[in-house]
């Protein structure tokens, strides 16, 4: 293989590409650039800039664009969007926002216009649920919705809608971590004659162990809140795609909305981009060891784990489109909310609390919070049940957890 041609892997690239120390007085680690307003190399290069931000031009290749306003770019934001391409695999380009609402909201406003219709898997994130509920269908857009897993469901649904302009899937879905079939609803998304875009939520696997655009999706949106950055200490969220045009238009949206990422956290998301694959593998293996270690406890009904589905579809798809099996166990009680509680309250080392993907373990009752936005109708039909806790497994020694968990499954039995 030619030099010239050798194209770098994703761990290194996340270290070199996307910063020229040069342009940091030479300073081997980017720098926080804080400035809200940026010095123009001439009046023309300015008329340049706006031209080209407001999609009158467009730049040549190389060319060299001057900065105007932080809410429109700035030099973290650059630095992190380049840096973090190389982990997705496909992306050509990526656009960070203040957190995965923002990316996700941002992703519905630039593409679902009044009168369009959106089909998207159930269960969804509360959030996200309750962004289509509360703000998309009072705006004019519908929502058809396909149960998470139920391949030939969500194609039909798909094939029927009229005015479709998005499909979203949530997979593994969260909490349940149900998977549904991104090759197969790209394949449906493809037939429609409106050809929308296929957008998936890759916040449980992503970017390391399952990846949409090789499949097909047009968009990959995350909350980077959660294992892209690893430490519970920001919020940010991030789209990527193959096709760049697509991230161009969610700028725009970004500038107008003014819900880009602040410099400090983009400086602070981008130091733990090199470690994403390091976390998420060892967050994985703990997690394996702890769900296969519980299953068939007394206290517990059911396991919900990627390596223990009993479905048939539910393993095909696995096998099809995830390299490992992620940190997330979730854990149906038998006892129902009261065995939940207790579980939590016995918990040492997990914390009560939600979210997840960082270094810390986590726990939480999905029904009475992330997810209780959602009707007892949804909750029930997604299974989401009164017994169920989420558990986020940290980098703590899977021997720790072990121990704490079994000890909590025994109070709650
Ligand atoms: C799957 C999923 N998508 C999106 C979000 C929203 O992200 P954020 O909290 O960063 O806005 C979350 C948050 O928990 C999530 O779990």
């Amino acid at each position: 293989m030619s030099h010239r041609k050798y194209v770098l892997r994703p761990e290194t690239a996340v270290l070199t590409r996307g910063f020229d120390p040069k342009l940091s007085v030479g300073s081997a680690r980017p720098a926080v650039f804080r400035s809200s307003t940026y010095v123009f190399s001439s009046p023309e290069s300015a008329a340049r800039a706006f031209d080209i931000a407001l999609g009158r031009a467009k730049p040549a290749p190389d060319e060299s664009v001057d900065l105007i306003y932080s809410r429109l770019a700035h030099p973290n934001a650059q630095i992190l969007e380049d840096q973090v391409v190389p982990l997705e695999r496909d992306a050509a380009d990526a656009a960070v926002f203040n957190s995965g609402m923002a990316a996700i909201s941002s992703v519905f406003l630039t593409f679902c216009p009044p009168g369009s219709t959106v089909v998207h898997t159930t269960p969804l994130y509360g959030g996200t649920q309750l962004l289509l509920d509360s703000m998309m269908t009072p705006l004019g857009v519908k929502a058809v919705t396909a149960a998470a897993g139920d391949t030939q469901g969500l194609a039909a649904a798909i094939a029927l809608a009229k005015g479709l302009k998005l499909v979203f899937l949530e997979t593994p879905a969260n909490p349940t971590l149900t998977m549904t079939d991104i090759a197969a609803a790209v394949q449906a998304a493809r037939a429609h004659p409106d050809r929308p875009l296929v957008v998936v939520d890759n916040t449980f696997l992503g970017p390391s162990f399952q990846h949409p655009l090789t499949l097909g999706a047009d968009l990959c949106v995350y909350s980077a809140t959660k294992y892209l950055n690893g430490f519970s200490d920001l919020l940010a969220g991030l789209v990527l795609a193959k096709n760049g045009e697509l991230v161009t238009q969610l700028r725009g949206t970004r500038a107008v909305l003014g819900n880009i990422l602040q410099p400090d956290e983009c400086w602070l998301l981008n130091t733990r981009l090199p470690t994403v694959p390091l976390r998420m593998n060892k967050q994985s293996k703990s997690a394996q060891r702890l769900a296969e270690a519980v299953h068939g406890h007394r206290a517990v009904a059911k396991v919900h784990y990627p390596t223990l589905f009993e479905d048939q579809e539910q393993q095909r798809i696995r096998d099809a489109q995830c390299d490992y099996p992620g940190g997330i166990v979730t854990l149906e009680l038998k006892g129902g909310r009261p065995a939940a509680f207790t579980f939590l309250r016995s918990l040492r080392i997990f914390h009560n609390a939600v979210s997840l993907g960082g270094v810390e373990s986590l726990a939480c009752h999905p029904r009475t919070t992330t997810h209780s936005e959602m009707t007892v109708e949804q909750l029930d039909a997604a299974g989401i049940t009164e017994g169920l806790v989420r558990l986020s497994t940290g980098i703590e020694s899977w021997h720790d957890l072990l121990v704490d968990v079994k000890g909590a499954l025994d109070a709650a039995a």
